[in-house]
């Protein structure tokens, strides 16, 4: 059985490429001189961004939209691998995260569902108002849902949630892997993308639905995933936590992946001020809400992307004070001169930030 897991072989250009950018980092940001050379830059205004058009968009199923969008020379387009979403900028100038459910093999295409959510004003302005040839703003593809290599996979999608795990069981079923899916909705009308599961035949799948088999038990959503097991979960927040949870009592020695667009509440928060160094303006961050937050009602301007700690985009200078780090994206020595505040919290009553 092969792994669904592409081992990475750098070309010759690449690895020259990373001997370069190896070299640039020492002179530049690690040796004595690198003060002389380069100015902490806290926030990243660019970087990954991309003009993409609307290619076309479907019905994928009730109330779900599908997009295919393509560069306006028709280039290719950057490599991903399943997990991996965009961040879109609509015409409207709003960010909207979505996982990619293409084939990654198609270097010209990128696709992604939208369900329509209500009183959600991304999700109307795709449905109701974006059109064929218009163009919006990606920064992409990352991915923090990435398969690992493992002796077998359980996946477990609600609804949209289906969007990352298309990919991952197409990759597995490719290479032979043992897999399984749940996948549970409403109703099949409801469910996107029913037709391109593989092995539909095969005991492969379990599709669930409200009016045939009630409200999902967590209990039995995973029933079975001793070690060496992956599972991915993806779907409603609450059924997502509360099947994470679960397999973490009941099969502790199983990896979990879940997949989240939205970020976690703050737990554990004690409120602080902010000192914006640059501006000598003062913030007050409250218990309950990140420190970007609170950055942001006085510099609507900064930076950010996942709001969870893992893409280093809102990354700020820290000029004074002590932090709790709660990011898992900065190594040891960032951490001594820097700090994410979509997540990470000052360890005492204030810290002062190169903003
Ligand atoms: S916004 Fe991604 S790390 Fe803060």
């Amino acid at each position: 059985m092969r792994s669904p897991v592409e081992p990475y072989r750098p070309g010759r250009t690449v690895r020259a490429l990373e001997r370069a950018a190896a070299a640039y980092r020492a002179l530049v940001t690690e040796s004595r001189a690198a003060p002389l050379l380069s100015r902490p830059a806290p926030v990243r205004h660019h970087g990954f961004d991309l003009d993409l058009v609307v290619d076309a968009i479907r019905p994928e199923a009730d109330g779900v939209v599908g997009l295919t969008l393509t560069a306006p020379d028709g280039d290719v387009l950057p490599r991903w691998v399943p997990g991996a979403h965009l961040d879109l900028f609509l015409p409207s100038g709003r960010q909207r995260q979505y996982s990619l459910c293409g084939d990654p093999a198609d270097r010209h295409r990128y696709r992604v569902a939208v369900r329509r959510v209500p009183g959600g004003a991304g999700s109307a302005e795709i449905h109701d108002e974006l059109r064929r040839g218009d163009r919006l703003t990606m920064r992409g593809p990352r991915n923090a849902f990435r398969l690992v290599a493992a002796a077998s996979y359980r996946f477990v999608a609600a609804g949209i949630g289906i969007t990352p795990i298309l990919p991952m069981v197409r990759a597995c079923h490719r290479v032979g892997a043992d897999w399984r899916l749940v996948y549970l909705g409403r109703d099949r009308p409801s469910m996107p993308f029913l037709d391109e599961l593989p092995a539909r035949d095969g005991g492969r799948i379990d599709l669930r639905t409200d009016g045939e088999s009630g409200p999902p038990d967590v209990a039995d959503l995973v029933p079975s995933a001793g070690p060496g097991t992956a599972v991915y979960l993806c779907g409603p927040p609450p059924l997502m936590t509360a099947a994470r949870d679960r397999l973490r009592a009941t099969a502790p020695h199983a990896s979990v992946h879940t997949e989240r667009f939205s970020p976690e509440p703050v737990v554990r928060g004690e409120p602080f001020d902010i000192e914006l160094r640059r501006s000598g303006r003062t913030v007050s961050v409250a218990a309950d809400e990140t420190a970007l937050t609170a950055i942001r009602r006085e510099r609507p301007d900064v930076a950010y992307s996942c709001r969870q700690g893992f893409c280093g985009t809102c990354r700020v200078a820290v000029l004074d004070g002590r932090v709790e780090h709660r990011d898992t994206t900065l190594t040891a020595a960032d951490r001594d001169r820097a700090m994410l505040p979509c997540v990470s919290r000052a360890a005492g009553p204030t810290l002062s930030l190169d903003l």
